[in-house]
């Protein structure tokens, strides 16, 4: 058996910086947005199809998302962007971060009874509720789509502000260091 060829060698770089966590956080929001545009779609299809194998891959799609990467993006949001606002002297600035963990906790909650009827589906079950999943999504994305108006007008510009004012106070600190 002959031996792969050996993989070229290349010059090391110099390492790039980490991709901004806030670009990382807005790209979770459009996929958010985009996912409960596709549950949309969903219901119509089983509305007119039942749980044919494109509802059902649809289904799977959505129940990853939001299982994982949404629920891991309230987890970031809360360990490192929620806590140095809460500890601002900006009343109304705390008064919107309770909210959003506020909305965290509701957002799970109307998960919680969105996520054993999309789970069905993708199974290829057929004892989802309909009628139940076009109550409850308007409730959950209309709730979603708030609160990411408000993180994205509000919330992350203050978070970065407050981040570039921290770096800007390090940065000072350093400056004034005996040589
Ligand atoms: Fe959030
Ligand atoms: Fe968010």
């Amino acid at each position: 058996m002959s031996r792969p060829p050996a993989l070229p060698r290349r010059n090391s770089r110099p390492a790039v910086p980490p991709l901004p966590a806030f670009e990382a956080l807005d790209r979770t929001h459009r996929m958010v947005l985009q996912m409960l545009g596709e549950m949309e779609v969903l219901l119509s299809l089983l509305e007119s199809q039942g749980a044919v194998p494109e509802a059902r891959r649809m289904a799977r799609e959505i129940h990853g998302f939001f299982e994982g990467h949404a629920r891991q993006h309230h987890a970031d949001e809360e360990r490192s962007v929620f806590p140095g606002l809460l500890a601002s002297n900006d009343e109304s600035l705390r008064h919107h971060v309770l909210r959003l963990q506020q909305d965290h906790g509701w957002l799970e909650e109307d998960w919680r009874v969105l996520a054993p009827q999309l789970e069905a589906v993708a199974q290829g079950y057929n004892w989802f509720e309909l009628p139940m999943l076009r109550l409850a999504l308007p409730v959950f994305r209309e709730l979603y789509e708030e609160h990411i108006a408000l993180e994205e007008s509000l919330i992350y510009p203050a978070a970065m502000r407050r981040e570039a004012a921290l770096a800007e106070g390090a940065r000072a600190r350093e400056a004034l260091k005996p040589a």
